[in-house]
């Protein structure tokens, strides 16, 4: 982030903490059936998990040529792949021959993709090499048999993928800094590119999948929830958001900052006195923590069900244990928080289905997650 919107930020936290105030948007509703109604969420997955890219994982879990992770997204079985280039493909999990998968869930390395089944071979461009007998294949050219292309990028230390199938090579060229636009552009001016994962995690949470969004896109619920963690850091209920498209940036800022009154302007910095949430719609989340970022995707799974892959990245690998240790404490710290959200989350979804609310109430400072589901709707509704 540019120094001169790092200190704008900090001037409109220091008002707000100086008015007791935070930045509020319309109270809103939210109708249970978002989180529950079968038909509705199959929409959801056609437009938010077949049509816009996603962080799947980090870009250095796949630093050599033949490295590879399968995992489904929603329901599609996705491989990808480092190619010889240096790029990242992508394709349907699916062997042309009689569709077994071509790799278990997981991490792998191999310079070629070899068909467990019949030994179907194809590079790692996804077109096939070669096959036992191929002679008893007339029907089935070699050129049609490439694995189904699904469009991929990296940005920001991540691997970006929309999981759908394409026709046309030229096709699956996705302008990732595009659509991340300037938040992206923010995190990239911090090193983001570079940034290695230190840490990752992958789980299931009983909850539908936007509730973990609607609890990281608001602050009313740290002091309570987060008594006995983090809530000591922050100030209660406030939060400064900005917005570019469906994305949101929101500043949070600790106690800390009021060390900046007395420091001259130009050595103000945003990183060591703030949390930074981006959040890329539709459900990728990159907490900026000064020196080092965590971030999670979560898929949906069932309208009740989804799966949460995390990754905290950091400048550079560690090479003491000194440094080890310091990581280990802030993930410890981070998780320590976002498991007592993901608990909740899981705790609401538990009781949608009761009848006790026929909807869920969104007040004045939970207008980010609001605005979410705003997205969310827009998106969906067709025609609009
Ligand atoms: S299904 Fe893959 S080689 Fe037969
Ligand atoms: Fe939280």
């Amino acid at each position: 982030m540019l120094h001169d919107e790092q200190v704008a930020l900090i001037q409109r936290a220091m008002a707000l903490i100086d008015s007791r105030g935070s930045e509020r948007g319309e109270p809103t509703l939210s109708p249970v059936e978002r989180y529950l109604d079968p038909v509705r969420y199959k929409r959801e997955v056609d437009v938010f998990f077949r049509r816009y890219p996603l962080a799947l994982c980090a870009s250095a879990s796949l630093p050599n040529e033949g490295d590879s992770l399968a995992i489904d997204v929603a329901g599609l079985p996705l491989l990808v792949v480092r190619a010889a280039d240096g790029r990242i493909n992508a394709f349907v999990n699916a062997c042309r021959h009689r569709g077994a998968r071509l790799r278990p869930p997981g991490a792998m390395s191999q310079r070629v993709l070899v068909c467990p089944y019949h030994s179907w071979t194809y590079g790692l461009d996804g077109a096939l090499r070669a096959r036992p007998h191929g002679e008893d294949f007339p029907h089935a050219p070699t050129s049609d048999c490439a694995l189904a292309r699904v469009p991929a990028a990296e940005a920001l230390g991540f691997v970006w993928v929309v999981p759908r199938i394409v026709e046309k090579q030229d096709e699956a060229t996705l302008d990732i800094d595009a659509w991340l636009g300037r938040f992206g552009a923010d995190l990239r001016s911090w090193g983001y590119d570079c940034w290695v994962p230190f840490h990752q995690r992958e789980f299931p949470n009983a909850a539908n999948w936007k509730i973990p969004f609607e609890a990281n896109l608001e602050t009313y619920h740290f002091q309570y929830a987060h008594r006995n963690s983090i809530a000591h850091m922050f100030y209660h209920n406030l939060l400064l958001a900005d917005h570019d498209r469906q994305h949101q940036r929101i500043f949070l800022p600790k106690r800390s900052i009021e060390s900046l009154r007395d420091a001259p302007m130009d050595q103000w910095q945003a990183g060591p006195h703030s949390n930074i949430i981006y959040f890329f719609f539709p459900a990728t989340f990159i907490l900026h923590e000064g020196d080092h970022a965590n971030a999670f995707t979560v898929l949906p799974e069932a309208p009740d069900r989804s799966r949460v892959l995390a990754t905290t990245l950091i400048p550079e690998m560690p090479q003491t244990e000194k440094s080890v240790n310091y990581w280990r404490k802030n993930i410890e710290s981070f998780w320590g928080a976002l498991d007592e959200d993901f608990a909740l989350g899981v705790s609401a979804q538990s009781t949608l289905a009761s009848g006790a609310n026929k909807a869920l109430y969104f007040g004045a400072t939970e207008w980010c997650s609001a605005r979410f589901h705003r997205d969310v709707e827009e998106a969906i509704t067709p025609g609009a």
